[in-house]
């Protein structure tokens, strides 16, 4: 059977989805142009390309919420024109979009039913636990969304898309907020339904993941495809190269530190119980040194970090900090860094409200804002031409950056960055990693949690590992390797040790 999917060949009927020649601009500027998309029943396919690219546009295209200003999208080879996502849904294809829509108060089955055309009922209740199972996810149909992990409640995103009869799903990112472990999970499942037939798409600017757990790949750059290929055969620096083009920059080199003096001491530190706690940490974060925290999510990284920031108090222990300006980068940042509300540019400056040149006591100086985003804009790469737009404009990488940006532009004495480089693409997320170093390079102490062991032996002068919120290791650049990160941070080792 043909199924190599070629428009107008043999094989266009096997195509579960064909999205033909979609263009939408915004603003007069292209965010899709002329774009095809190939989907195969059976196949998991991921959707790439550099913050901005047009992966979201497209998607949202897709599943009926954007109208594309041309093109067509055909489900079995007959062509459909959604006005709402209820329509695409009814045509079979799901999404699961990054910002989880899911209605908290409410129980599990509850939101699976919400907006079907059944209620809650034992028959409902049971579908949805077989599903769950079918899939190896674990979820109480009546447990209360608002006390899911985030994993969780994409794996109930899953299930209600199923449960509606989806056949096509599209993941916008669903490992961005997954630990390693949670995306290994989530990428069985994905597996098992691509195993029933179903089309799968996912995003992700994990390139690694993306050679692990895909069949094929479809790469957009500025908004048009400028690869398509089958993953096989395929390493994850190529399909870096097929994304950005010539912008390539070559990788970051890293001079170590030179650790001045303490900046942030922690002694016997302990707040929190059960998984979100810390037993004890001791630990010295010097000026002009990066500290990276490695270990397994969950293990009291999460609270290292608030603490360190001077965010969450302690329940025993001592914490000094000898720092003027403290410059923090939370793991949430999209829920808790910007004012949706409002425009680029004074998402940027918000910081300075308060003080110096960018306000007055009766007016906020528009000038002086402006002025000052501007150069943020530059330094920080922030992908627009117009900061007046209100920042729901800005791709997820955009919006990243913008936090980034406002934080560490601040000359820090401490910043603490938890997971800086999440859902950036290659070239953004060096970008970011040049700005921590630079930081370091003018002083400041670094505190840095991340999931990528890569990038914690890259940027760190040392790294401590978390586990049971403890520190049960401090190694030192040189020392430290993927292996003996990995064995610490299972707890093949000593524990407890001073930082
Ligand atoms: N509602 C909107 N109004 C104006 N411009 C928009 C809007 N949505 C997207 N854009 C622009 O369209 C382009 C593509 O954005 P899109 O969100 O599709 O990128 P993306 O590939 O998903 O990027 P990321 O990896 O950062 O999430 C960007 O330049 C973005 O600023
Ligand atoms: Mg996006």
């Amino acid at each position: 059977m043909a199924v190599d999917g070629t428009p107008g060949g043999e094989g266009r009927s096997t195509l579960t989805l064909f999205a033909r020649g979609i263009t939408k601009s915004f603003d007069g500027k292209f965010a899709n142009e002329d774009v095809d998309l190939e989907l195969r029943g059976g196949e998991i396919h991921a959707l790439l390309g550099e913050n901005g690219a047009g992966k979201t546009t497209l998607i949202s295209v897709l599943c009926g919420q954007y109208k594309a200003d041309s093109g067509v999208v055909e489900i079995d080879g007959e062509v459909h024109h959604f006005s709402s996502p209820r329509d695409a849904l009814r045509a079979g294809i799901g999404v699961v979009h990054q910002d989880l829509r899911q209605i908290t108060r409410f129980s599990v089955i509850e939101n699976v039913v919400l907006g079907s055309d059944h209620g809650v009922s034992r028959t409902a209740e049971r579908k949805v636990e077989e599903i769950g199972k079918g899939l190896g996810f674990e979820l109480d149909p009546k447990a209360n969304v608002g006390s899911l992990s985030v994993g969780e409640r994409q794996q109930l995103e899953i299930i209600k898309l199923l449960y509606r009869g989806s056949r096509i799903l599209i993941l916008d990112e669903p490992t961005a907020v997954l630990a390693p472990e949670q995306s290994a999970q989530l990428f069985d499942a994905l597996r098992r339904l691509a195993g029933e037939g179903k089309a799968i798409v996912f995003v992700s600017h994990r390139l690694r993941e993306v050679t692990d757990a895909a069949d094929r790949v479809t790469v957009l750059r500025h908004g048009k495809v400028v690869a398509k290929r089958p993953v096989e055969g395929a390493d994850p620096a190529e399909l870096a190269t097929l994304m950005v083009g010539d912008d390539a920059e070559p990788p970051l080199t890293v001079s170590p530190g030179k650790a001045g003096d303490p900046v942030l001491v922690l002694r016997e530190a302990r707040c929190g119980s059960g998984r979100r706690a810390l037993t004890g940490v001791d630990l010295t974060v010097h000026r002009g040194e990066i500290v990276g925290v490695a270990g397994v999510s969950g293990n009291g990284q999460v609270e290292l970090a608030e603490v360190a920031a001077g965010m969450r108090k302690l329940d025993r222990g001592h914490r000094e900090d000898h720092a003027e300006q403290i410059a923090f980068i939370p793991e949430d940042r999209l829920a808790t860094g910007l004012v949706g509300s409002m425009s680029i540019e004074d998402n940027l400056a918000f910081r300075r409200y308060d003080r110096g040149p960018m306000s007055t006591p009766l007016f906020l100086r528009r000038s002086k804002i402006r002025g000052w985003a501007n150069e943020l804009i530059e330094r920080f790469a922030v992908p627009t031409n117009r900061p007046q737009l209100n920042v729901a404009a800005l791709s997820g990488g955009g919006l990243q950056r913008v936090i980034i940006a406002r934080e560490i532009s601040e000359s820090p004495d401490l910043l603490i960055a938890s997971q800086p480089t999440r859902g950036l693409d290659v070239v953004s997320a060096g970008g970011v990693r040049k700005q921590i170093v630079a930081a370091r390079d003018a002083g400041a102490g670094c505190l840095v949690v991340s999931e990528d062991l890569d990038e914690l032996l890259h940027l760190s002068d040392r790294i401590v590992v978390m586990l049971g919120g403890q520190i049960v290791a401090s190694l030192e650049r040189g020392e430290a390797d993927r292996a003996t990160l990995g064995r610490r941070m299972t707890g093949v080792g000593e524990t407890g040790v001073a930082a």
